[in-house]
């Protein structure tokens, strides 16, 4: 059975990236819950863009705002937007967490934050998956964190197929939906990488990943795509 990882948490039902979404997707029994981690000023938020303007009633860069700032904004639901250690809490080892790293700075920061929530047994080492499009970043955190976890994120498929994941020691490659085929899938394979398909909503995708023999999808509607799943 191929694995269902929640897109920003449950995102087509609830806001996108909240602690909501998280809840809704844990319900669900997902395999594993997607999250997007930025820099704030002294904080990881979990929050896509580098701008507050679309997701919340704030304005501005969220790399130029405070943890304090962040907690009074709203975000349409009217919850806020969450710490990075608000939704380890929250998933604990109740799935796999997989952060992607977008504008995230203090590195040293996030290992550390990361090396005390193991430590403290709130989250487990084998359910912590950390991903992003920058390749030096995974080159880094994998030296400093030998025992995680590496998703290699790309849009399309590299001219050195998947063996540019395996550069980075990588588990799985995350790959957008539109650019998978059977031949890349194969590729990976053979060299010991899992594919994981983003972003696979609609049942005549999730049936076309079957296909393709994908190792996972990442969908906005994980109950919806875990029941397509199951049905095949
Ligand atoms: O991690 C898969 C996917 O989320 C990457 O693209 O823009 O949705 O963060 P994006
Ligand atoms: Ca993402």
């Amino acid at each position: 059975m191929i694995q269902v990882f929640a897109h920003r948490g449950a995102s087509g039902n609830y806001p996108e990236n909240s602690l909501s979404a998280i809840q809704a997707a844990l319900e669900v029994g997902v395999d594993g819950i997607e999250l997007d981690v930025q820099s704030c000023l002294d904080d990881y938020a979990i929050i896509h863009d580098t701008w507050l303007d679309r997701t919340t009633n704030g304005r501005g860069k969220v790399n130029e705002t405070s943890r304090a700032q962040l907690s009074h904004l709203r975000l349409s639901n009217n919850e806020s937007v969450p710490t990075l250690q608000q939704v380890l809490d929250t998933i604990g080892q109740q799935a796999t967490i997989n952060l992607e790293l977008k504008h995230t700075f203090s590195l040293d920061k996030f290992v550390a934050t990361i090396e005390d929530n193991v430590q403290r047994g709130v989250i487990a080492r084998h359910q912590l998956l950390l991903s992003s499009f920058d390749h030096h970043q995974l080159l880094w955190l994998k030296q400093k964190l030998p025992w995680v976890r590496i998703g290699a994120l790309t849009a399309s498929i590299p001219l050195t197929f998947a063996q540019f994941a395996q550069q980075l020691h990588a588990e799985s490659i995350h790959m957008d939906k539109n650019f998978i085929n059977h031949e890349f899938v194969q590729d990976a394979k053979q060299r010991g990488l899992k594919v994981l398909a983003y972003t696979v909503d609609k049942a005549k995708d999730i049936e076309l990943m079957l296909d393709y023999g994908v190792d996972g999808i990442f969908s906005n509607y994980p109950c919806y795509a875990k029941m397509v799943v199951q049905q095949q």
